[in-house]
């Protein structure tokens, strides 16, 4: 008889995932960026939360979301009452994609072709973790999560329901608000964003 050979639990596999992501070539963005931003958080999480790509701090510390956007998006779901280490948050673009200009690194939005090329990991992540809710945060992570353009004004703040029957959820990205140049516009959207934000409550609770 064949020999059984044990499936790896889901956190092992999400390990070895991981490491494989490490050295992957799928597209240009890794040779300039200092290392791959793979996802974080409990295998089990019943919420994924996906970025777009790694920043410049990301990119230096090897986790998502530790930057200025971060932190924008710890407060906001503070506030809407999620606890960020319950969920797995991740980025449709594992790695950072920038342009030198002196001593700094000025981001830049990645193309369709680095999303799509991408996507399997984003896919293998889902596939791991399974989670309730996927909460695509701008329209790179949109597009990557759907595998198809998904226009957030159009589509924010409701649940969606995708292919595999799984439930998303589409809202801005939180370096939007940053981006906003006056104060009472960023407040407005920042409110708008944590109302969003609060849909995800029920799958956390
Ligand atoms: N912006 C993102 O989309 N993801 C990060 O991890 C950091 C900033």
């Amino acid at each position: 008889p064949a020999p059984q050979v044990a499936e790896p639990v889901p956190q092992d596999a999400l390990a070895a995932a991981r490491a494989e992501a490490a050295s992957c070539r799928a597209c240009p963005l890794w040779a300039p960026a200092t290392q791959t931003v793979f996802g974080a958080g409990p295998v089990d999480a019943p919420v994924m939360f996906v970025g777009e790509q790694p920043g410049d701090q990301e990119d230096l510390d090897g986790r998502p979301f530790v930057g200025p956007a971060g932190k924008m998006f710890d407060r906001a779901a503070q506030e809407a009452g999620l606890e960020r280490a319950r969920a797995y948050v991740t980025n449709a673009v594992k790695h950072f994609k920038f342009v030198p200009r002196g001593k700094r690194r000025i981001h830049q939005s990645p193309a369709v072709a680095e999303i799509r090329a991408c996507r399997p990991w984003l896919m293998r992540e889902l596939e791991l973790v399974r989670p309730k809710l996927v909460v695509a945060m701008g329209a790179t992570a949109a597009q990557a999560v759907f595998g198809k353009a998904m226009p957030v004004g159009k589509n924010r703040g409701r649940l969606l329901a995708l292919e595999d029957g799984r439930q998303a959820l589409i809202t801005v990205h939180p370096s939007y608000l940053l981006r906003l140049p006056d104060a009472a516009a960023q407040a407005e959207e920042y409110a708008r964003f944590v109302e969003d934000l609060k849909l995800a409550r029920p799958f956390l609770a």
